[in-house]
């Protein structure tokens, strides 16, 4: 498997291959990868001839100095991992803070018409601007044709979507669904930081975010929000930091629905972020 730490290199290697007519796939990662991660490579290389996998754990884009440090950093196993699905086909680009920023770790300053502003905006400040930061460089580094993102990260698939057509970015953007454990925890790489007794309890946001699917059936957005706080107050192992029903398309919270969801072009869907101990977990599930 071939591995770059330079992004001249890396580029270099790219126009090559795309002279002798590969396409190529991107899947932008911070490693700790898991079987989500390989769903999405694996996609990529169905859809193309190479995939790039960059492994980076972007600093601009945590709000938080303790949840960067503590970001497992695991690229060894990575590799191994990425070895199974292919040993000849993925590229790894694992690039130091220095190669991408230089010497100035900062984020540049994005608009993505208010989607920027809702849920994970909201609650983690200047996140948009370190994801849009991080993609457009990587974009402009491995000039993928195609670039694969979970819906796990739903907010942040909407956001690299506009970010793409605001900067008229030459790359498409497939978003792949959410990949979960048996027991329906969504997968992240964040999961092998929780404690044995919050790892029991963590299915809890997927069984509560699929009762609150049902019930938006017959109740008001704001009738299943009220539910779910509840079912967190009664939680003590698990800390509800939001529950949101918003509309696909503008990221705002839904204030009135319709009267039949099921025979609506607008499409809604319920967003969560909840903390199991110092882990902050995020879930979604679309609801009609
Ligand atoms: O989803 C992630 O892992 C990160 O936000 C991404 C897209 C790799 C950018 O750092």
């Amino acid at each position: 498997m071939e591995k770059f730490k330079n992004k001249k290199d890396l580029s270099t290697h790219v126009k090559v291959l795309k002279a002798q007519g590969s396409t190529i796939g991107f899947v932008p990662t911070m490693g700790a990868l898991h079987f989500g991660h390989l769903t999405l490579v694996t996609k990529g290389l169905r859809e193309n001839d190479i995939v790039v996998v960059s492994v980076f754990v972007n600093p601009t884009q945590f709000d938080n100095e303790e949840d960067l440090v503590k970001y497992p950093r695991t690229l060894e196993a990575d590799i191994e991992l990425l070895k199974t699905v292919s040993k000849d086909k993925i590229i790894v680009y694992a690039p130091s803070d220095k190669d991408i920023y230089g010497n100035t770790i900062e984020s540049e300053v994005f608009t993505f018409d208010g989607l920027e502003f809702e849920m994970e905006g909201a609650f983690r400040h200047g996140h948009f601007d370190g994801v849009g930061t991080i993609i457009k460089r990587l974009f402009e580094i491995v000039t993928p044709d195609a670039a694969y993102f979970g819906e796990k990260d739903f907010q942040q698939l909407q956001i690299i979507k506009k970010l793409v057509e605001l900067h008229h970015l030459p790359v498409k953007i497939v978003g792949c669904s959410i990949h979960r454990a048996e027991d329906g925890l969504a997968m992240s790489s964040r999961n092998t930081r929780l404690s044995p007794e919050h790892r029991e309890i963590a299915p809890t946001i997927y069984n509560t975010l699929k009762s609150a699917k049902d019930k938006f059936s017959t109740k008001s957005a704001k009738e299943v929000s009220d539910w779910v706080t509840k079912q967190f107050r009664e939680q003590p192992l698990l800390e509800l930091e939001y529950f949101i029903i918003a509309d696909v398309a503008t990221l705002k919270p839904v204030k009135q629905k319709s009267l039949d969801i099921h025979k609506e072009n607008r499409k809604y869907r319920a967003f969560i972020a909840v903390y199991a101990g110092d882990v902050r977990l995020i879930d979604n599930i679309a609801l009609n």
